[in-house]
């Protein structure tokens, strides 16, 4: 099971745990809140027929898939590899990964820009939101295998901080400063509610009303989508 926390100063092996003196553990509520850090759990003996992932792949729009290894024996220079992995960086798109086996360490930032460290192991599966700053790490089992997952042809590129400029960085920081939470929960309120009606409407047989909710309830829709 995931497990997040604040990290320390110290500039010393990126996989050791790096708690704070004392620890300072974060729950996965507030990891939501505080960055747009998404959590799923999955389980992997029945993921490929219990349908958990494929409707999180159906509901999210990821249409692409693989699988990476990242080990002492799959990466040549594998000291000087993992040291480039933890370089800060963002991406224009989501990084959405499922660990399959093995763990490792996403870090990323929070709004007053400290890290948070995300201890994964199998079962665990992340969205990194495009436009944050974050890097990623093996820890002392030196083994990780995931699955990566993408909505359309998949684009990898870091881009190293600084990218505050970049329009993904701005986006992110908007929706920072708006709240994760509160602009979900407000506008999967009103779809609620707009469903809701819809359905009575469809028994009173009251069409005006019903294509009015209708009309408001696409709006909904794809502003939740879009925004
Ligand atoms: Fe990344």
């Amino acid at each position: 099971m995931v497990k997040a926390w604040y990290m320390d100063n110290d500039l010393s092996d990126q996989r050791l745990e790096h708690h704070r003196n004392p620890p300072e553990f974060i729950s996965l509520d507030d990891l939501y809140k505080k960055t747009g850090v998404e959590y799923f759990n999955i389980n992997i003996n029945t993921f490929t027929t219990d349908g958990v992932l494929d409707k999180i792949k159906k509901d999210r729009g990821y249409t692409y898939e693989d699988e990476i290894v990242c080990s002492k024996e799959c990466l040549p220079n594998y000291e000087e590899k993992i040291k480039s992995f933890i370089e800060e960086h963002l991406h224009t798109d989501e990084e959405i990964r499922l660990v399959l086996d093995g763990s490792g360490y996403f870090d990323v930032r929070d709004g007053s820009d400290h890290w948070i460290r995300i201890a994964v192991s199998a079962g665990d599966m992340i969205v990194i939101p495009s436009g944050i700053y974050h890097r990623f790490t093996l820890d002392t089992n030196n083994f990780i295998r995931a699955k990566r997952f993408f909505i359309g042809e998949p684009v990898w590129l870091p881009y190293n901080r600084p990218a505050d400029e970049m329009p993904c960085r701005k986006d992110y920081l908007h929706k920072l400063e708006k709240g994760f939470v509160d602009a979900n929960i407000n506008v999967l309120y009103v779809l609620k509610f707009l469903k809701l009606r819809l359905v009575k409407t469809k028994f009173s047989l009251d069409m005006a009303e019903g294509m009015i909710i209708f009309t408001l309830w696409y709006i909904a829709l794809a502003y939740n989508y879009y925004k």
